[in-house]
């Protein structure tokens, strides 16, 4: 089967089991992701086939919604590409990029050791990241059931994922936690540059939702 018609299928398949999704992990995250991935797998050089199938495949089975088994995703990937015939070489790179890409409050090493994962995981925190970010933030903290913002509890440093997951925590330490960080995190210089004006919006962001919760804003 050629590497279009590989696309394609995939695409259609992803489609079909995430549209609809209400938690920000939806089709239209994973059609940004694959397009940025593109973008900046371009221009760095990247498999390209590999980036694609990656990007495509990187939610499939997202570890918050399969109880910390990120193995789920690597699985269902490995079984997808060896049905298209994909080679054995690229299923095994593709499966291990769906594997390791969650940020998972930096306990699980997500270090990527290929292009082709630095390239997805760049856009998928991309995506993190900036005005969509938000959004899926608040929309990720509303699924979960968590505040908006308690003056009470402070952010903190999080060293381990079944704690981060269990602590009961509001929306904007979110960005203190995690998305704040992301930006130093880029593995591309490509991801930076995008990065950087993502990251300006959110800290403007933030700013003024503080200003309006103390009421500064008005008198
Ligand atoms: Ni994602």
């Amino acid at each position: 089967m050629d590497q279009e018609l590989i696309i394609n299928k995939t695409k259609k398949y992803i489609k079909d089991r995430l549209f609809g999704e209400g938690s920000g992990h939806d089709w239209y995250h994973v059609e940004r992701v694959y397009k940025m991935a593109e973008y900046i797998g371009k221009k760095e050089g990247a498999d390209l086939f590999i980036v694609r199938m990656a990007a495509l495949m990187h939610d499939v089975s997202d570890h918050k919604f399969h109880k910390g088994n990120s193995d789920i995703g690597a699985l269902i990937t490995k079984e997808w590409l060896e049905q298209l015939r994909v080679e054995k070489s690229i299923v095994q790179i593709v499966t291990k990029i769906v594997k390791t890409i969650s940020f998972k409050a930096g306990t699980v090493n997500s270090n990527q050791d290929s292009l082709e994962g630095k390239v997805v995981q760049d856009a998928d925190r991309l995506d993190a990241i900036g005005a969509i970010g938000i959004a899926r933030t608040f929309t990720y903290g509303g699924k979960k059931e968590r505040e908006i913002f308690n003056p009470d509890i402070k952010p903190r440093e999080y060293v381990d994922y079944k704690e981060y997951i269990k602590t009961k925590n509001h929306t904007i330490n979110h960005f203190y936690e995690k998305l704040l960080l992301l930006k130093d995190l880029m593995n591309t210089e490509t991801a930076k540059k995008i990065a950087l004006e993502r990251h300006e919006l959110m800290e403007r962001y933030l700013k003024q939702f503080m200003m309006e919760w103390d009421g500064l804003d008005f008198g």
